[in-house]
């Protein structure tokens, strides 16, 4: 069962990752998320997380120590006390730090994080977090760290990087998707035909003539040789398209 761990200074940001689809696979013991708050590793009246950075400049730095001691926790080979689920064993522990600064996120990394034990996403806000904290768990034999952005523009925070992370990451887990046939076929897979990365071709549904908007023919014929063919077309038509933006 793959096991996702959460560390925010805003826990509740990451509710919505207990509703809907990824509420009933953890349901049905498919997958586990669990979140934490960083600032219960915080020390003193102002339970602060952050200092100022060396050799100056603007914004606040998340300090290194508070983290590891939540990652540390989390990643123990005891009982959780929060959970009481029992850490994995000598199992490899994938260490996701959130970061503009981060190798830019895509399905290929997706499908890899889908065969993990346990994920622990480090999700900082403020101007990141002390580099140490990454070449720390570098230097632990049973940590993989990944440094991950979810793409060229910038957020205030990890967390919502982190949600799209393990919803993606969640529907490649078999049994949380209805229809695994939908994965091999959809927009950004990788394992289908070619290997070639195709964006979805257009869908339709009835009725068949829609405020005056005609479905394509082909889609009627019932011919699933030249429909396979008039798809492939569009796909990389949009694929071609999208790349001249
Ligand atoms: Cl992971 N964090 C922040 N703060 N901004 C981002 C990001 C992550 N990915 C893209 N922009």
């Amino acid at each position: 069962m793959l096991r996702f761990d959460l560390i925010s200074i805003f826990p509740e940001y990451l509710a919505p990752l207990k509703l809907s689809l990824l509420g009933k696979a953890a349901d049905k013991g498919l997958l586990a998320i669990n979140i934490y708050d960083l600032r219960d590793h915080a020390q003193g009246v102002h339970k602060s997380v952050d200092d100022t950075p060396y050799g100056g400049g603007a914004g606040m730095v998340m300090i290194a120590e508070i983290w590891a001691k939540a990652i540390d926790q989390i990643t123990d080979q005891t009982t959780d006390p929060i959970t009481s689920q029992i850490n994995g064993d000598q199992d490899v522990v994938d260490l996701i730090i959130l970061t503009p600064a981060g190798r830019k996120f895509n399905q290929k990394m997706a499908e890899k994080f889908s065969s993990a034990s346990q994920i622990v996403f480090a999700c900082g806000r403020y101007e990141g977090i002390d580099a140490r904290l990454a070449q720390y768990y570098r230097g632990k034999k049973n940590f993989r760290v990944h440094e991950i952005s979810i793409g060229d523009y910038v957020l205030g925070g990890g967390e919502v990087a982190a949600m799209v992370i393990v919803e993606a990451v969640a529907r490649l887990l078999p049994g949380v998707l209805g229809n695994p046939q939908s994965l091999s076929e959809e927009s950004y897979s990788l394992t289908g035909d070619a290997q070639q990365q195709l964006v979805e071709y257009p869908n339709f549904t009835k009725p068949a003539t829609w405020r005056g908007l005609d479905v394509p023919e082909v889609l009627l014929s019932g011919n699933h040789g030249e429909i396979a063919k008039w798809r492939r077309q569009q796909a990389e038509r949009r694929t071609h398209e999208l790349s001249q933006e």
